[in-house]
């Protein structure tokens, strides 16, 4: 008899709004070997067969090409759209050929671009709304009075069911926020065992103040986890220990360690690898308690809690 593979559950952004609790990033989409529009779509088979229901895109993955390469996949199995959330970004300004006459890599928050953006990535995600925007990275020369009207436009109008941000310091949210009257859902941040800084720099607890869930990019820190930096290296054998107690993989305890936190954190898992895919559910039936979680914290630190 096989296992049946564990539903991962839908959680409450807003009214309008649930994602999976574990999110399936697209970043790496074009860097696979096997970019065919088949294998996108059994990417996406795998994700959604366990209820892992949300996309996570941007413009400019893939030099601006991952949205399209996933927008054809949807174009063949429209009834999928349905089934599943998703999210993108706009903000950050490339330097890239698709854009010869660009000077610098830089933000561009204005009303003007973000709607170019949006209307793009819809078009290339082959779809007409979006459940989420997110703006990429804070922008120093933001108008947030003009970004804010832009972005309640793109909720009111039905384009985007929510916004939030990313890479977001709580005062750059509030300044947002200050000029908008829908509500800003969720912060995507990077966070995993190698980058702890939002646990303690007050953009962890304004989430939780906020009551908002925020979601983490690179929970393996991009790969870092199984590499030579020391603090890979140092946190390993604990990793290990707790994965062979749980029979999983050292990922699977790596994203089980942000889900233990209270804040109610969304891991965005990044593998372009099939057979990892199908077991990223994995993460959700390893309990971490707060010992545990400080055990792996002390090791990546490299030194006991003060
Ligand atoms: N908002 C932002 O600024 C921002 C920035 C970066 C990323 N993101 C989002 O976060 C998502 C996830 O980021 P990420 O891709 O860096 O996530 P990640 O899960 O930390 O890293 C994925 C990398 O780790 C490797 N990996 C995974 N499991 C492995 C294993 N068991 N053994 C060896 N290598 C393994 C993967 O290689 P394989 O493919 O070979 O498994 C891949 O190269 C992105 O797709 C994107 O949606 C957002």
């Amino acid at each position: 008899m096989t296992t049946p593979i564990s539903q991962i559950s839908q959680v409450q952004l807003n009214t309008e709004l649930s994602l999976s609790q574990l999110i399936y990033g697209a970043w790496r989409l074009s860097d696979d070997e096997d970019t065919s529009i088949a294998h996108v779509r059994s990417k996406i088979d795998a994700c959604l067969e366990q209820g892992m229901t949300s996309f996570d895109h941007a413009d400019i993955y893939g030099n601006y090409s991952c949205e399209a390469l996933f927008g054809k996949a949807l174009a063949e199995a429209p009834e999928l759209r349905d089934q599943m959330q998703l999210i993108s970004k706009c903000n950050i300004m490339l330097l890239s050929d698709s854009a010869p006459n660009r000077r610098v890599k830089h933000y561009d928050t204005s009303p003007a671009h973000i709607a170019y953006s949006v209307d793009n990535s819809l078009r290339h995600l082959n779809t007409d709304y979006l459940d989420l925007l997110l703006l990429h990275r804070p922008d120093p020369f933001m108008d947030a009075e003009a970004t804010g009207r832009m972005l309640d436009q793109l909720i009111d109008s039905g384009t985007v069911k929510a916004v939030g941000v990313s890479n977001f310091k709580h005062w750059d949210w509030d300044l947002l926020q200050s000029a908008m009257h829908n509500r800003l859902v969720t912060n995507q941040l990077e966070m995993n065992l190698l980058a702890r800084d939002t646990f303690t720099d007050g953009t962890l607890a304004q989430q939780q103040r906020l009551k908002c869930k925020p979601m983490a990019w690179s929970p393996l820190a991009g790969g870092r986890i199984f590499g030579d930096d020391a603090d890979a290296q140092r946190v390993r054998p604990v990793l290990e220990r707790i994965a062979t107690e749980n029979e999983c993989g050292i990922d699977h305890v790596a994203v089980a360690w942000l889900l233990a936190h209270p804040a109610g954190i969304l891991p965005i898992v990044g593998t372009n690898n099939p057979q990892r895919i199908r077991e990223a559910h994995k993460a959700l039936n390893i309990n971490i308690d707060r010992e545990t979680w400080y055990e792996l914290w002390t090791a990546a630190a490299g030194a006991e809690v003060p």
